[in-house]
Formats: structure tokens, sequence, C-alpha cells
């Protein structure tokens, strides 16, 4: 999708030509904006260390995760309700923009779960099956949660033809609460009863199209917040081996991965006594556990939160997420194989907030999110949601009289382009900001308060052998000059070829973002092309320059010297010279 055309000669000097246009554009708009808003406000400096790995995965790909829920269109929260047409039942699953936009994260995982997972029932052909498959109904007591839900056996073919389509691998949440929901004691909840569960893998095994694009399974969302159901971490653990024996039995062939236990929030004990239950408590034991799975709302609810957009934009605030509980696992474990997996984030609960949960603000709390928890043993990262709620990533609001439905909201393109730039290994990074020579007589505090409102990212992408840089600009006056520390004095030439993705909007709120100044234009198929301002001259290689409240992804072509330094990158250079893109 993301193209950088390789034209002859004529092509290349319009592309210089275009190139110092650009810049001086930029640097125009950049000096105009700092006068307006004070002249008193230096330019500030920040230089980046990359150090060492702080969490290397398995592979390249494969973060990047997005959830489609089961939530029906009459649930509301505070009043909103954003889940019309937003389930994984009632989405557009054959609408092209849809597919292609998710087609284009390489390797995406597609987690089909939620709340009501635990609820909804699988069709069965069977007429002698006791369980009746019904419509989601509001439960009486508490609201707004839902009974019942059904999923048929014509919508699982269409489920199966989407991932096949878009090549996502599912992550299906089985249900956790069949046979476990009539109890009216909360002392007693009943063994899980795995008859539908059966039922619904027997009809995936017919063909193997229904279950390729499957690679694992969830058991349960959330148990510790099901009111009156207290499931202890040994129940959950049993449930978690029914369902691993109840899988190989119907599949022996076949090595389903398992995911859980989907905990609302963490808690050490409980994390710590179902790993223990399930016999994986220590790294020579085998486990049936693939990945420990954890939810967090890390930003509080979507509404009734006046601090929210400010929550979003003190990048204090996710500057220790998953830290802790990262540790905690690992000393549970003693080092153990499991993944650690963020299962479910959407940023702020109960749907999220219309108009800033799917604006460009959004951008900066998810693309920290991501960038912390990788640094934090994370292995994928599943954002809530793909489409549905406010906090969707693909739109399912129609916009005025033209119904234009599944166009990409900002934060797609962070998903995209972290998916595409930030590999498997994480490094730790640490910044510093200094005050340029001719800025020495400014006020300093307001170089301090600036450098506290960056962050930056640095992955090596392993396969490809070469270093990016993810750099946010939380600050809404000052833009930032960074620098490589190490590489900026002695040989400015180690900084190229590279590529930059500068992603700004007109607004803090905007529902559009521009890419190195041009808007992103999504077509009638949803394919849209980051165009790349592709650094190739040595005298503009030392400073990348990020505008106020904007960030900006970097690549740097496995030729250049911090590629090959920092990721083992190869010596050859391309015969053109240019970078190569992601
Ligand atoms: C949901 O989708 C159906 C069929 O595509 C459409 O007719 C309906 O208008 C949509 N509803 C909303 C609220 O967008
Ligand atoms: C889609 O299905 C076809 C036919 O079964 C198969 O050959 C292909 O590998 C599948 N693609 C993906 C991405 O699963
Ligand atoms: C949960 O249990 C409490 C006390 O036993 C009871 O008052 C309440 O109605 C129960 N709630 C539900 C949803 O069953
Ligand atoms: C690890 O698990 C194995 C097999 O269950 C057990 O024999 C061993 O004692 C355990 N080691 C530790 C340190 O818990
Ligand atoms: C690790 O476990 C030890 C002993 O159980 C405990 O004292 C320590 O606080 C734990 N550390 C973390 C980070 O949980
Ligand atoms: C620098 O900024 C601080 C805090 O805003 C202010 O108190 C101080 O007077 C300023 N100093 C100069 C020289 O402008
Ligand atoms: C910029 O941010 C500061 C605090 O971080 C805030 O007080 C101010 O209102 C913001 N200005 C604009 C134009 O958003
Ligand atoms: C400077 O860069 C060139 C070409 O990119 C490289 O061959 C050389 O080793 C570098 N020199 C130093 C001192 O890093």
């Amino acid at each position: 999708m993301m193209s950088c055309g390789r034209g002859g000669l004529l092509f290349f000097f319009f592309l210089v030509f275009f190139l110092l246009l650009l810049t001086a554009t930029t640097f125009w708009n950049t000096n105009r904006h700092n006068e307006q808003v004070a002249s008193s406000d230096a330019e500030v400096v920040v230089e980046i260390s990359v150090g060492e790995i702080a969490h290397e995965r398995e592979s390249d790909d494969g973060y990047v995760c997005v959830t489609m829920d089961w939530w029906p269109g009459n649930k509301c929260d505070y009043g909103v309700c954003p889940w019309k047409n937003g389930s994984i039942l009632t989405t557009d699953l054959s609408h092209p923009r849809l597919q292609n936009l998710l087609r284009a994260i390489p390797r995406v995982t597609l987690r089909i779960g939620g709340t009501q997972a635990d609820t909804v029932v699988y069709q069965d052909d069977d007429s002698s099956s006791s369980t009746p498959c019904l419509p989601f109904e509001p439960s009486e007591t508490p609201s707004p949660h839902f009974q019942h839900g059904c999923l048929t056996r014509s919508k699982w073919r269409d489920i199966a033809a989407f991932a096949n389509q878009t090549g996502a691998n599912i992550i299906f949440g089985i249900s956790a609460l069949a046979g476990r929901q009539s109890s009216s004691s909360a002392a007693a909840v009943p063994a899980w009863d795995s008859s539908n569960a059966e039922a619904f893998l027997r009809f995936l095994k017919q063909d193997h199209r229904l279950y390729q694009s499957i690679v694992g399974f969830e058991f349960g969302n959330e148990l510790n917040y099901v009111p009156n159901r207290t499931i202890t971490p040994q129940e959950q653990a049993r449930g978690f081996q029914a369902l691993h024996e109840l899988l190989q039995r119907v599949f022996p062939q076949k090595s389903f991965q398992l995911y859980g236990p989907d905990l609302g929030g963490w808690s050490d004990t409980f994390i710590r006594d179902f790993l223990a239950a399930l016999g994986s408590s220590n790294h020579t034991s085998h486990s049936i556990l693939t990945g420990i799975t954890w939810h967090s709302y890390p930003l509080g609810p979507g509404y009734n939160n006046p601090h929210l957009m400010n929550t979003i934009l003190n990048p204090k605030v996710l500057d220790s997420f998953g830290k802790k509980e990262a540790a905690a696992l690992f000393n549970h474990t003693h080092n153990a194989k499991q993944k650690l997996v963020m299962g479910e984030t959407g940023g702020a609960y109960n749907s999220g907030h219309d108009t800033v949960n799917n604006r460009f603000v959004d951008s900066f709390w998810y693309l920290q999110a991501m960038g912390v928890l990788a640094q934090h043993r994370h292995d994928m990262f599943c954002r809530q949601a793909l489409v549905g709620g406010n906090y969707e990533l693909i739109n399912t609001k129609p916009h005025g009289s033209d119904n234009n439905m599944y166009y990409p909201n900002p934060s797609y393109f962070a998903a995209y382009l972290f998916a595409q730039i930030m590999g498997a290994q994480a490094r730790h990074v640490t910044t510093l900001g200094r005050m340029e020579e001719h800025h020495a007589n400014a006020n300093n505090s307001g170089m301090e308060d600036s450098s506290s409102r960056v962050r930056v990212y640095a992955h090596c992408h392993v396969n490809h052998r070469r270093l990016g840089l993810l750099l946010l600009n939380y600050d809404n006056r000052t833009t930032i000059d960074f620098v490589l520390k190490g590489y900026d004095n002695d040989n400015n030439s180690d900084l190229i070829p590279r590529d930059e993705y500068h992603i700004t909007a007109t607004h803090i709120q905007a529902d559009q973002v521009q890419c190195n100044g041009e808007t992103v234009i999504v077509d009638e198929q949803g394919t849209f092309h980051l165009h790349p301002r592709t650094i190739i001259h040595v005298d503009s290689g030392i400073i990348i320059k990020v505008l106020p409240q904007s960030y900006a992804f970097v690549v740097f072509a496995k030729e250049s010297v911090v590629s090959q330094r920092e990721c083992g990158g190869a010596t050859t250079t391309t015969s053109n010279g240019m970078a190569s893109t992601v």
C-alpha cells in the first residue's frame, strides 16, 4: 500500500525539487507558527539515545491486534449508543473498504470477544440440542448488559471468509459461562458445560475453510466482573484444561493456541494461583497456555470524565503502563515462556468518547501505550475496537447524507504505521532536552517542560535489519528538533537514507490526518498511499523536526550506518541510493 516510485532521472529531479519545496514550506510554517504563539518560546533540541534491548518478540509481525465485539446496536453508555452496525454480527463483513483496510495491516490478529462472548450460544443443527439460540436481550438487572446472543452457522461462514480475505488471524473467545448462568447462589458456580462449544467445534471441523484462520481461543472474558459469579483461579484453570482436552479430542491433528484469563485489570494473586493451578508456574513445566491476557482502560470512563483530553495529552500518565504487571508475571512464572498480551484496551472504558477516541488526539495515548507495552515485555496489543464503539479504528457512523461508512479514523493510520515500521526488537530509549546555541539566552524553563512532553520509541525490524523510530510531540506550541546521540556531529551521512512519515492534523480533534503535509485520501476501495519524505542528502540529514502536537515515524534504510550499527543491517547500498520503503 505504501509506495515510493522508482522512476527515471526526471522523476528524481522532480522529487528533489518537491522535497526542497516541502522543506521550505514546513520551515516557513514552523517559524510562523512559533512567532504567532509566543516569541519567547525557544526551539528545543531533544537528543535520543538508543539503548539496550528491552524486549524482543518472536516475530516482527503480529503485535498489532484489533478486536471485534458482540455488543448489539441497543448497547448504550451514558445515553450514547455507538454500536450500531459495529458488532461482529451486524457489521458488513463483505465491505471492500473494511476488508482492504484490515488487509493492509501485516499479519494482523483479529480478536473476537468481549463481555457478551460469555453469553453467546453457537447455533446447533441438532434438534435434540438443549441450548436455544436467541438474539441479545437487555438483562433486567443489571443494565446495560445483555443476555443470550446467537452465532448462526451462516454468520460464522461469513466471518471465516472475512478472515481468509483479509489475512487476519483469529483469536476467538469461547463462552465460559455456558451452564453457569442460571445458578442463583454466589457460592455454588457449577462446572462449565462444554456441550455447545463442542457442537461448534465439530461444525468447524467439517470444512478446513471454517477454521483455517483461527490461531487460538480465549475462554472467559473479565470473569472477575461478572456479578455474583465468583469464578476462582482454580475453576478458571479447570475450564482451560477442559477446553484444551476438548480441542485435542475434536482436532487431534491441530494444535490451537490458548489465551487467558482475560482479567479485567490485574490481580497478582489471581494470576499466580491460576498459573499454579494450570501447572504453568515455571519454565520447566509444559503449559497449555500460549499467552497471558489482561485488559486495561487506563484513561478512565468515556463520559463523565472532564479530564479525558488532558489525560491523553499528558504522557506521564502511561509511562509505567504494564510495567509492574510484567514484572510480577515474570516473578510468578520464573520466566516461563508464555507471551504477555494486552487482550483488550480502547483507552477509555464504556465504549470511549465520541469526538475524542475517534479523532486525532486518540493516537497520542494509543501510540504511547503500544510503545510502552512493547518495552514492558508485551507480545501483542489488542485495540478495542476495529469497528464499533466510539473508539473504533474504522468508522461505522454514517457522516451526513452520503452514508460514507468504513473510512479510517485517525488512529487507524497509527496502527498501520506501527505495524509496518516497529519491528520485533523494542529498545530502551533515553531522551535529553537541550537548547540550541542561538537560543542560549532564552528562558530555560520552557526547554525542560518541552523535553518532558515528548516520547520516543525505537524498534529494530529484525527481518529487514533496520531501525524504526516513533517520535511523539505532545507540546501544543513547540516544534522539536530530534537528533540521534552518537550520530549527530561527526558523520551526518550516518542517518541516511531514511523515510519520514510526519502525521499532523489541522486540529487535535480532526477526523482526518495529513502525512507529510498532504491529506491522506482513502478511495472507494479502501486504498491509500502514505508518501514518505525521503531524506537522501547529508546536509538535511541530522535533524528530524516534529511539529507541535504531531507524531512521526522514521525508518532508516538498512544501508544507513545507524541501522547497521543498531540493528545489524547489511552493508550493501541500493543501486539508486534511495531509502528502501517499508
Ligand atoms: C446498518 O446496516 C444496514 C444494512 O447495511 C443499513 O440498512 C442500516 O442503515 C445501517 N444502520 C445504521 C444505523 O447505520
Ligand atoms: C484462503 O482460502 C484459500 C482456500 O482454502 C487458501 O488457499 C488460502 O491460503 C486462504 N488464505 C488465508 C490468508 O487464509
Ligand atoms: C447478587 O447477590 C446479591 C446478594 O446475594 C443480591 O442481592 C443481588 O440481587 C444479586 N445480583 C444478581 C444480578 O443476581
Ligand atoms: C517446576 O515444575 C516441575 C514440573 O511440574 C517441578 O518438578 C519443579 O519442582 C518445578 N520447579 C519449581 C522451581 O517450581
Ligand atoms: C517477586 O517475588 C518475591 C517473592 O515472592 C517478592 O518478594 C517480590 O516483591 C516480587 N517482585 C515483584 C516485582 O513482584
Ligand atoms: C523564566 O520563566 C520563569 C517561569 O515562567 C519566570 O518566572 C522567569 O521570570 C523567566 N525568566 C526570564 C529571564 O525570562
Ligand atoms: C496548550 O497546552 C497548555 C497546557 O499544556 C494549555 O494550558 C493550553 O490551553 C493549550 N493551548 C492550546 C491552544 O490548546
Ligand atoms: C560515515 O558514514 C560513511 C557512509 O555512510 C561510513 O562509511 C563511515 O564508516 C562513517 N564514519 C564513521 C566514523 O562512522
